[in-house]
């Protein structure tokens, strides 16, 4: 049974620090200042430039790391994965099991951190850069000292910047390749699409908010509706029509299979540099 003081603790507006704030800690710290989730947002770097910024958006800046994670009840670390062994063994003597931390560093395992941090509380999340926008996708997976509390608290967090789904540590490769780095291919087929409207004839501003709008649409109907692509594009592509027109040459273009291998080769990718990392 859940004592009346554990409830409080729960239910107690949080201190969050940002260790790295960076273009997805500034992204974090907004959306949380947004919530009524924590009663302050601390934060590091190395760079004074990105402390000046984070103050400006009304974050309380800290000289080090074990300071800002010493004056919090969650510490999330986002620096850089080749940063990470640093930082743990900054604030690894003041972690132990109060501090609830969060790692959205791509491809540094629970167990890297649980090795360094002893007794820590800790969930591996994978955002992407949408969080910047609050249209993340926020993969969490809990470590092995992590309550059901702790995986809720991270949750809450995360869906100030989007959405969130709770995941087995396992997938986190794949999902880093597919949703992390994701954003990054939908920029690339963006721009394609909006050069072929210039191709066509647009100016290209005119072009690239059609292309915008219309990505940001079709996600919304596979969201909202929960219909298969197959069934929804069936509905744009009329017989003998200009949608099957355009199809016919993305199919021949092998553009799905070409999709396909990116993400297989972004999940190969982030394994070679997890391993050169972290074993
Ligand atoms: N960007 C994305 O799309 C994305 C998506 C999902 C997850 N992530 C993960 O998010 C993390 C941050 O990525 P990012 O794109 O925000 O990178 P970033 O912009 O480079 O931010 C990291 C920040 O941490 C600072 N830093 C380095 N060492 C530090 C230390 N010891 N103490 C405090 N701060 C330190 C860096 O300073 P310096 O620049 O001087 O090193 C930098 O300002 C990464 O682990 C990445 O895997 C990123």
């Amino acid at each position: 049974m859940v004592s009346a003081r554990q409830k409080e603790s729960v239910n107690k507006k949080k201190v969050v620090a940002v260790l790295g704030a960076g273009k997805m800690g500034e992204a974090l710290a907004r959306g949380i200042l947004r919530t009524d989730l924590a009663s302050q947002v601390l934060a590091t770097d190395i760079l004074k430039s990105r402390l000046e910024v984070m103050k400006k958006i009304g974050v309380k800046t800290m000289e080090t790391n074990y300071e800002a994670a010493k004056a919090s009840d969650i510490v999330i670390l986002s620096v850089k994965p080749k940063d990470m062994s640093k930082v743990l063994s900054e604030i690894s003597s003041i972690v132990g099991n109060r501090r609830l931390v969060i790692s959205i560093a791509a491809g540094v395992p629970l167990q890297f951190i649980e090795q360094h941090l002893k007794k820590a509380r800790v969930v591996r999340v994978m955002p992407n850069i949408a969080a910047t926008v609050q249209e993340a996708i926020t993969a969490l997976a809990p470590g092995v000292n992590a309550s059901s509390e702790d995986l809720e608290a991270a949750k809450n967090l995360f869906s100030s910047v989007g959405r969130c789904i709770v995941v087995d540590e396992k997938l986190m490769d794949a999902i880093t390749a597919l949703s992390g780095s994701g954003p990054g291919y939908v920029f690339a087929i963006i721009e394609a699409l909006a050069d072929g409207g210039v191709k066509t004839g647009l100016p290209y501003d005119i072009a690239l908010q059609l292309t915008s709008q219309t990505v940001l649409g079709a996600a919304k109907m596979v969201l909202e509706t929960g219909k298969h692509p197959a069934e929804l594009r069936s509905m744009v592509a009329t017989p003998a029509g200009t949608t099957i027109e355009g199809l016919a040459i993305i199919e021949e273009s092998g553009f799905r299979g070409t999709l396909i291998r990116a993400v297989e080769a972004a999940t190969r990718r982030g394994r070679e540099i997890s391993e050169s990392l972290f074993q």
